[in-house]
């Protein structure tokens, strides 16, 4: 945990996440700065940040601070930003964009770090996004189980989110993704992942992109993969995050889940996000 921080790090509740003040993201940030929010990201998985009502280019000047940034090859950028994607949901439309627990870009060879996520216009209740934390639902399997997915690798893929036969394209949010030809993404990471900057073992599997365990059959991986993801969504290794215009939610995609709640039917939703390149995984 960081101490003496000059920035005021309230840990939110649930079982991660931590909301940051005393920071104004408008100004450069120093590298003490950086190092501190790097820290805190690998404390709590998640940081949030509020009343940041920051331009396209200060979003992009604050993401390069903790890698070089990684587009999004399918999702719609901000007009006149194409390394800033669009998640948008029009009062017309009924299905949303991470309606369903997932981390990013999984589906990479070497996936992505995390997202900034930037909140342009919310509906006045509703659209809040579910986190959950993979190291403690790692930590509350048997001992059984962590030796069984111990040497175990998963298959991981895009085709069938973003891919030519993706369920989306025969939903109201066709249009705000596309490059269906560019889903050709499949890649294989160890079931249980050290994460890179905390130590921790994490579960590295989500009901997104996850297709089969290595040497398994998608029909003989399905029941243990249903089951990691119950266990791992369980409420108690879960936060909650309600938005306000100018919030940010920075996440790490391999310490957790998320998930974008689609209760807002008939209101506007607008983010910017921003998704910053990660280091090769390992057990
Ligand atoms: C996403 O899955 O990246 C979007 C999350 C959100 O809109 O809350």
């Amino acid at each position: 945990m960081l101490r003496n921080s000059r920035f005021d790090i309230r840990p939110t509740n649930g079982a991660l996440g931590a909301e940051i003040h005393g920071v104004d993201l408008s100004q450069p940030l120093d590298d003490s700065g950086v190092g501190e929010i790097r820290q805190a990201l690998s404390d709590h998985g998640v940081v949030f940040f509020r009343e940041q009502n920051i331009t396209p280019e200060q979003h992009i000047a604050f993401a390069e601070r903790f890698g070089p940034i990684n587009v999004n090859r399918f999702f719609r950028h901000v007009e006149g930003h194409p390394r800033i994607a669009e998640v948008r949901k029009e009062p017309e439309q009924k299905a949303n964009i991470g309606g369903g627990w997932h981390t990013d870009h999984s589906y990479d060879q070497i996936p992505a770090l995390g997202s900034i996520l930037l909140a342009r216009e919310v509906p006045p209740r509703g659209g809040d996004t579910m986190f959950a934390c993979m190291a403690q639902a790692y930590d509350a399997l048997s001992d059984g189980l962590k030796a069984t997915l111990e040497g175990m690798r998963a298959v991981h893929s895009s085709r069938h989110v973003f891919g030519a036969t993706a369920n989306y394209l025969q939903t109201d949010i066709k249009g705000r993704l596309g490059n269906t030809e560019l889903a050709t993404q499949d890649a294989i990471h160890p079931v249980v992942v050290r994460h890179p900057e905390s130590g921790r073992k994490v579960l590295y599997v989500n009901s997104s992109f996850t297709v089969r365990f290595d040497g398994w059959t998608a029909q003989e991986s399905a029941p243990l993969l249903k089951f990691l993801y119950e266990h791992a969504a369980r409420p108690e290794f879960t936060t909650r995050f309600v938005w306000r215009e100018g919030s940010i939610a920075f996440w790490d995609n391999r310490a957790t889940w998320h998930y974008a709640l689609n209760d807002y039917q008939g209101e506007r939703r607008l983010m910017h996000r921003i998704t910053i390149e990660g280091v090769p995984l390992s057990a």
